[in-house]
């Protein structure tokens, strides 16, 4: 069984945890896209992971990891994050594949990434600064690219990167007054990214269709949310790359059809980080409410995310690009003691009622919200595990959001911890 988990929001929707519980019953967790502007949080026991670059799948010590063609490598971090792990009596020896197509993410991306936030003021994106962006736009442009598998000839890579810092230091000159990057520096540090990580450089695709073929199991764990899907999210307030389902086949090279459950993960509420429309955001006591209770703060950045009511045109939405078969609803210990609780069930925009998300930001500054308001529950369920035990009204919360997001869900989760999680039938 190949299932994919995806976040059908705009992101932090609870991937991180999902991916750990799947990833028991699973042979290789793979990263199909997006960068170190992922934060996952694992919980074992009393032990918290924040995983940025390496799959959720890491802290479980038999689960191979793949980081496919489609992921931006920032090997700085990669490096941490491995080391982190190894400190925790966690090795990726042996078990970690990086794919040679993948593009990395240097020092002058962060740079340009910065230079470019700050220099659009309050227009600018609100990205996590981890030069995604950048390293995406180069890897399209072709021309100023660098993959995993150019770590495998210093030499030429040198030559290369002259070509590519001369360009760069002159924009930053040109464009935002800045100061250069010593291109020695990017070089040296490049020597030792190599050293570090060429002995997990591999053809992942090659790996991914020999371990379908002899029958192992594979999780794609999604990053971001489909809401910040480049051709399919709220442009330009989205992410570099196909971050919903549909980035899967191109992310790792295994087709759509190959993969047998779509999996979508949803908060009980809805978050954002960053600038970008967000019809149900409660700026107001109830998102500061959500946010104190969920702990809503950035895994990546630390900053306070937005928060609001369920918007089940925003999820239903999602879970049709992408393919999805059932729901993970996270998150619902957040809600107790809020007296009422609201589902947006439709937009209006321009006099009319629509229940299919526009995606173009245009006609979705135009949408009014309209809610239904469900009573809400006070009692304490992080330590339910039978969805039969949860209070009545928060079994109804659950059917409700089941009915107007138009998919089942499957389970539902009460805090941070494996156990905390009821699977429904
Ligand atoms: P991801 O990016 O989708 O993996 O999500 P993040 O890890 O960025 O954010 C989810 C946060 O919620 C993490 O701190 C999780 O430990 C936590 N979390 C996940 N599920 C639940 C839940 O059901 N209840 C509560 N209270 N916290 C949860
Ligand atoms: P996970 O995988 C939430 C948001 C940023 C910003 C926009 C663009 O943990 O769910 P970028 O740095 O990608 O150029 O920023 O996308 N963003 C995320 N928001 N969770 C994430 O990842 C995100 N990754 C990027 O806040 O609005
Ligand atoms: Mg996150």
């Amino acid at each position: 069984m190949n299932v994919c988990v995806v976040g059908l929001q705009w992101g932090d929707e609870g991937k991180g945890k999902v991916v750990d519980i799947l990833a028991e019953h699973s042979d290789i967790v793979v990263r199909y896209g997006g960068g170190s502007n992922a934060g996952h949080t694992v919980v074992v026991g009393d032990s918290r992971f924040a995983l940025h670059l390496l799959p959720s799948g890491a802290v479980r010590p038999n689960v191979a990891c793949v980081i496919a063609n489609a992921v931006v490598v920032d090997p700085e971090v990669l490096i941490t994050e491995i080391d982190g792990l190894c400190q925790r009596n966690i090795t990726l020896d042996g078990r970690l594949l990086i794919s040679e197509n993948a593009h990395v993410v240097l020092d002058y991306h962060k740079k340009e990434d910065l230079l470019r936030e700050q220099s659009l003021g309050d227009k600018k994106i609100g990205t996590t600064v981890r030069g995604i962006g950048p390293c995406y736009a180069d890897k399209v442009g072709r021309t100023y690219a660098v993959r995993m598998g150019d770590f495998r000839d210093l030499d030429e890579l040198k030559a290369k990167l002259q070509v590519i810092l001369d360009y760069k230091n002159r924009v930053f000159a040109a464009v935002y007054n800045a100061s250069p990057i010593d291109g020695d520096e990017v070089f040296k540090k490049c020597g030792y990214y190599a050293d570090r990580l060429l002995p997990f450089v591999v053809d992942t695709t090659e790996f991914l269709h020999k371990s379908i073929a002899d029958g192992k199991s594979v999780l794609f764990e999604g990053a971001q949310g489909s809401l910040l899907d480049l051709d399919h999210g709220t442009f330009p307030y989205v992410t570099s790359s196909n971050s919903s389902s549909l980035g899967l086949p191109a992310g790792c090279g295994v087709p759509a059809r190959m993969v047998d459950q779509y999996l979508g993960v949803v908060k009980a509420y809805t978050t954002r980080v960053g600038a970008g429309p967000f019809p149900t955001e409660q700026d107001n006591e109830i998102g500061q409410y959500i946010r104190d209770r969920g702990h809503e703060y950035g895994t990546t950045t630390g900053r306070p995310r937005r928060c609001g009511w369920f918007d089940a045109v925003a999820a239903s939405y999602s879970a049709t690009i992408g393919a999805i078969d059932a729901i993970a609803l996270m998150h619902l210990d957040t809600l107790s003691g809020l007296k009422e609780l609201r589902i947006c069930t439709a937009y209006r925009i321009d006099g009319q009622d629509r229940t299919f998300f526009p995606a173009n930001i245009a006609r979705l500054a135009k949408a009014a919200p309209i809610y239904e308001t469900v009573p809400g529950w006070d009692e304490d369920i992080t330590e339910v595990t039978d969805f039969d035990r949860l209070p009545a009204k928060a079994r109804d919360y659950v059917r409700r959001i089941e009915q107007t997001a138009g998919k089942p869900i499957t389970i539902v989760s009460v805090g941070p911890r494996r156990d905390q999680t009821i699977i429904r039938g």
